[in-house]
């Protein structure tokens, strides 16, 4: 299993297309209130915007997907509602699977798993394991997840497994233990809906993301959505902590992404060519 560690120590090679896509699916309720509907025909319709989403990312070469689907702040919403988006999450899990699978999409479920009861933990469970196999897009759900629980999860399960090391411990040493430590960080994280805040969506992961915000509401977010925040990310010059004229000098010869801290870049990779 490949492991990355954090943007802050190394600076990943950035491409035209980004590697990794997290979206924060916001405007389900608003967009179902517009048309007089219940906030769940939101929900409902919301899942057919995942469905375009994942074809989107296939179509573009997008290595991994994750998408926040129900956040640990969300058990706060009206009973009703909690439970209508459980029923919801169920019956997608039960319908798409075997699409996914033949797609090639391999599925991963992040957050606190064990909230949930044992018969949506068991659909999971056989879900992850049906597509464990495949490996043209790997799609994260995170479904009872938060940025805060992730980085406490991790530190509690390090401090765990290695004790002796207590007090000593570098980035390095605590992203193995994050739930999506299978993935390299987002490069571009986008939030429909219209409002500007993290939500405690990848808290950790979000560290050197190209942020993007769209008014859109998500069952409205088309591919040609998809699109323009594909080319708002394009026109990023991502920096790293470097300066411009750093990233258009020519590459040195032995040139390498992994820098001792404090030590002058050379490395060009950081600039999108679109
Ligand atoms: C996002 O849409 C979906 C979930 C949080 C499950 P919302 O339900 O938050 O939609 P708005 O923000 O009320 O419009
Ligand atoms: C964030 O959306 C969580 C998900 C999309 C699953 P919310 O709509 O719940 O976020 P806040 O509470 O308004 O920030
Ligand atoms: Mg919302």
């Amino acid at each position: 299993m490949a492991m990355f560690t954090s943007s802050t120590c190394d600076i990943p090679a950035t491409v035209a297309v980004p590697r990794h896509v997290a979206i924060i699916m916001d405007g389900n309720g608003r967009w179902a209130r517009k048309r007089f509907l219940p906030r769940f025909a939101g929900h409902r319709r919301g899942v057919e915007t995942v469905r375009d989403a994942v074809k989107y990312c296939l179509a573009r070469g997008i290595d991994y997907l994750t998408l926040f689907a129900f956040s640990s702040e969300n058990w706060r919403r009206p009973e009703e509602e909690v439970s209508l988006l459980m029923q919801l999450f169920m019956r997608a899990l039960q319908q798409e699977v075997s699409k996914l699978d033949s797609n090639g999409v391999r599925l991963k479920i992040v957050g606190d798993l064990s909230r949930f009861d044992s018969a949506l933990q068991s659909l999971i469970l056989a879900a992850e394991q049906q597509t464990a196999g495949n490996d043209k897009l790997t799609l994260t759900l995170a479904a009872n997840y938060g940025g805060r629980w992730d980085i406490l999860q991790a530190a509690n399960r390090l401090a765990l497994a290695r004790p002796d090391t207590l007090g000593a411990w570098s980035e390095a040493d605590l992203t193995p233990y994050l739930a999506m430590s299978y993935a390299p960080e987002p490069d571009l994280f986008i939030r429909t809906g219209g409002e500007q805040r993290i939500s405690n969506f990848l808290l950790w992961q979000l560290a050197y993301a190209e942020l993007y915000f769209t008014d859109t509401l998500w069952p409205e977010f088309d591919a040609a959505a998809f699109a323009d925040a594909i080319s708002s990310y394009q026109q990023r010059e991502r920096r790293f902590g470097r300066t411009s004229e750093q990233l258009i000098a020519p590459p040195r010869p032995a040139a390498s992404s992994r820098l001792p801290a404090g030590s002058p870049a050379g490395a060009s990779d950081a600039k999108i060519n679109a």
